[in-house]
């Protein structure tokens, strides 16, 4: 009877103990999720309140105060050693301590670099100034200030380094471009806006004896558009914002018709002088 009952009742703490293994393991795996989930928690607190410097913002770890340090003094950071200074702002010391332009390129121009300036000039230049660089571009020709006519005296016989500062520091109306062209990219539109000089002027004689050389007007006429070989007017519907202001140089026209209500003259400026 001892004997069963101790049975018995090992049997019965056996499955007491069974159960409450069970509930154990419940209650340690809720115990564990409940560890984690406040592990985590802690843990992007502790991130979020690590010191750090923000963007723009104040420091107590510094005397100044300031989160954003300074440069350390004579020091050249990661990309900032810009030994060849011609190279990167088209510009040296001149002998009368001015800036000087120069009609250099800093590096020698192949074929490929006269080809990556035709593809960049295509995409960030022809908007305004147009493929053939006259100035007479899509934009302008839908209001915006005549870019600057690459062919003209003035531009033919400005130094090859001054188109490389106009891209980097823009231009009166013309915005700059040192954002969207690398240095190297830069040299290689100046390099190219000669090329395009050298193209529309060229002469029969600029080509090896014996090649054939057919003239615009023919080939324009052969295809049916004659009017490409004649000089480029702006159309009738082009609206410029301000009229010619000879005065002050700006190479504008009158608006196409100033008597059409849709063109407003800005009240501070002269109204247009009668068409000419
Ligand atoms: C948004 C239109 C626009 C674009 C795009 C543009 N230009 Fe111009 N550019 C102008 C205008 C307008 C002028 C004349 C500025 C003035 O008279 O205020 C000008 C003037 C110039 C001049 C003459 C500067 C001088 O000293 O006479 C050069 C060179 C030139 N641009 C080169 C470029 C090159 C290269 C690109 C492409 C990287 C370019 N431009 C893209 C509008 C543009």
């Amino acid at each position: 009877m001892e004997i069963q009952f101790s049975v018995l009742s090992s049997q019965f703490s056996a499955f007491s103990f069974q159960i409450s293994a069970r509930r154990f393991a419940l209650r340690s795996f809720a115990a564990a999720g409940m560890a984690t989930l406040l592990l985590v928690a802690g843990c992007r607190q502790d991130m979020q309140d690590q010191p750090k410097m923000m963007p723009q913002r104040g420091s107590e770890m510094f005397a100044d105060h300031r989160g954003a340090r300074p440069q350390v003094l004579n020091t050249v950071g990661r990309d900032q050693l810009h030994e060849d200074s011609y190279f990167y702002t088209g510009v040296v010391q001149g002998a009368n301590g001015y800036r000087q332009e120069l009609n250099v390129m800093p590096f020698p121009v192949t074929m490929e670099v006269l080809k990556r300036g035709q593809e960049r000039f295509n995409i960030y230049c022809t908007p305004c100034h147009s493929r053939v660089g006259n100035g007479l571009g899509e934009i302008v020709q839908r209001g915006y200030k005549p870019a600057a006519n690459l062919h003209d005296q003035v531009r033919l016989s400005q130094p090859i380094s001054h188109y490389f500062y106009v891209m980097s520091h823009g231009y009166g109306a013309m915005p700059d471009y040192s954002a969207q062209l690398a240095p190297a990219d830069r040299w290689a539109v100046a390099a190219y806006i000669r090329a395009l000089q050298l193209s529309q002027a060229a002469t029969p004689q600029d080509v090896p004896a014996g090649v054939p050389v057919e003239s615009l007007k023919n080939i324009a006429a052969q295809q049916g558009h004659a009017e490409f070989a004649e000089p480029w007017a702006l159309p009738a519907t082009a609206i410029q914002a301000y009229p010619h202001i000879a005065s002050e140089g700006t190479p504008g026209m009158a608006p196409a018709n100033p008597a059409d209500p849709a063109i407003k003259i800005p009240a501070s400026k002269p109204a247009p002088a009668a068409a000419k």
